[in-house]
């Protein structure tokens, strides 16, 4: 879905009395009110002045928020009182605002912000949370009226808030690409819905399977063996930077089901493997974003489109494919399928473009949710200042991400008797034993991150700032990095 319009204000004292939806008041400390807030006071004769004195108001912690409906003295269906003292800061703001939407319905939300500084966040917070994907409910959809946001000098504000499109866009492309099931995100699907970029002025190539042959892509179309649905590469191109500069890559795995191929996964949670291209998910959203923000840069995002099947035509276990980079690979489990599609990926974004960084982003093992569980991503990489660069940006997003080692000894755990190696490690360290295998692919003195995000693409419980399902986990992350490590100030 697209984001819903946030829209700014300035105080309107009227508009408090007479708004029919539901109101959050933003109270930034105890005893102290806004022109708006001691408005809504009067209306109310006091009664907001005695919550804020009461337990219930103490009981709150930053970010969480009481909800009074029908408030006497009000036209409002429903008064939220936020609590969001000054000093919280940006993801707490975030959270606020997430919490304050949920319940958005027909008559819309009036958030009485008065101080702007974290207005960006709590709108972004709001957007985000307000997100549905009801494509496939036959019920009529649910009607949702605007968010708007008043402040004492909405000027101050409009720079933050004009941020929010961009990024709520390009989360909410990753998260509609993620929650689609198989039978209609085919890789000929997801090729389109990304030839779609086009009109933000991405440049977008398709290649096929003849292309990708040529190319010598051996590890990468073997996974594709036993679909219907042709593999592909896309190749995504954002050229806001200096002109024929490198640019930074993103490279994604879009395997579009992962039923295991014939090491078929068991019956149990199967239906989960629709999000096994979420790596390429927030490629394209992260592209999305950086068009739409015009940002001065030069990115590049690749994804590897594949179906992973059992067939009469697929890969064996034992099969031996060749990659591009020239190496052989024995396929002892066609379940470690993600490696073979990005080990391809990686080398064609480093021939042809030789960027300055690449991040890799992979529903790569079910070993990492093991070791970090649902709220944080992997991270591996071979370059402390970008690795740094990285964890600084997920920090500042509040995207839960922890770096994991890379070495010799995992890379051992890859020697095959009859190849240049194996596509497994065995199960100890098991998404270490899957990075090292990427990092074959990646030439010495590149920069590069991998991202194993297997835990945190889907989530079984809403979020602060999402409902149950994909989250968009990276995109935030992404673009800020980007931003801030290769946009000129
Ligand atoms: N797509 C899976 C990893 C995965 C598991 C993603 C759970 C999201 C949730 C990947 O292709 C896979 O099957 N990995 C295997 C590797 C094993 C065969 C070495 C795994 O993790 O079990
Ligand atoms: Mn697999
Ligand atoms: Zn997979």
């Amino acid at each position: 879905m697209k984001p819903l319009d946030l829209t700014l204000c300035a105080t309107d004292l009227a508009e408090l009395a007479s708004f029919a939806g539901r109101i959050a008041l933003i109270v930034e400390e105890k005893g102290k009110l806004s022109p708006a807030g001691a408005r809504i006071d009067r209306m109310m004769r006091g009664g907001l002045q005695r919550f804020l004195a009461s337990p219930g108001f103490d009981a709150l912690k930053p970010g969480e928020v009481s909800e009074l409906a029908y408030p006497a003295g009000l036209a409002c269906e429903s008064l939220m009182i936020c609590f969001l003292p000054r000093r919280a800061g940006r993801l707490i703001a975030r959270k606020t605002g997430g919490t304050l939407a949920k319940g958005h319905g027909a008559k819309g939300t009036l958030i009485v912000a008065a101080n702007h500084s974290l207005a960006g966040e709590i709108g972004l917070g709001a957007v985000l949370r307000c997100y549905e994907f009801a494509d496939h409910k036959t019920a009529a959809p649910k009607a949702y009226g605007d968010i708007r946001m008043m402040v004492t000098d909405p000027d101050k504000a409009r720079a933050e808030v004009d941020a929010i499109a961009p990024l709520a866009t390009g989360v909410f492309l990753t998260r509609d690409l993620v929650n689609e099931p198989a039978n209609v995100l085919t890789t000929t699907e997801f090729a389109n819905r990304l030839t779609g970029l086009r009109a933000l002025g991405v440049q977008v190539e398709v290649l096929g399977e003849e292309e990708l042959a040529k190319l010598g892509m051996g590890a990468f179309l073997g996974v594709g063996l036993g679909s219907d649905s042709p593999t592909q590469m896309v190749v995504m191109q954002w050229n806001g930077g200096a002109k024929g500069a490198a640019p930074f890559a993103l490279v994604g795995k879009g395997v579009v089901f992962d039923s295991g191929g014939i090491s078929i996964k068991p019956a149990g949670g199967m239906e989960e493997m629709t999000m096994d291209m979420g790596g390429a998910a927030v490629v394209a959203g992260v592209m999305t974003a950086l068009a739409l923000r015009k940002a001065p840069v030069n990115v590049v995002g690749l994804v590897g489109l594949v179906e992973n099947m059992p067939d009469g035509r697929a890969q064996r276990p034992g099969d031996v494919v060749r990659s591009m980079k020239g190496d052989t690979i024995e396929v002892i489990n066609t379940d470690a399928e993600g490696r073979l599609v990005l080990a391809d990926v990686l080398w064609y974004a480093q021939e042809r473009f030789k960027p300055t960084g690449i991040v890799d982003l992979a529903t790569l093992t079910g070993a990492i949710i093991v070791a970090l569980g649902t709220e944080t991503a992997g991270v591996f990489s071979n370059d402390d200042p970008l690795c740094t660069a990285f964890l600084a940006a997920a920090g500042t997003e509040g995207s839960g991400a922890w770096r994991m080692p890379l070495g010799q000894g995992y890379d051992d755990r890859l020697k095959s008797r009859i190849a240049d190696m194996m596509n497994v490690g065995g199960r100890e360290g098991g998404a270490c034993t899957a990075a090292q295998f990427l990092k074959r692919f990646i030439k010495p003195d590149q920069p590069w991150i991998h991202l194993d995000i297997a835990g945190v693409t889907l989530s079984k419980s809403e979020t602060d700032t999402a409902p149950k399902g994909a989250t968009g986990w990276g995109v935030l992350a992404l673009n800020r990095m980007i931003q801030t490590l290769l946009e000129p100030k």
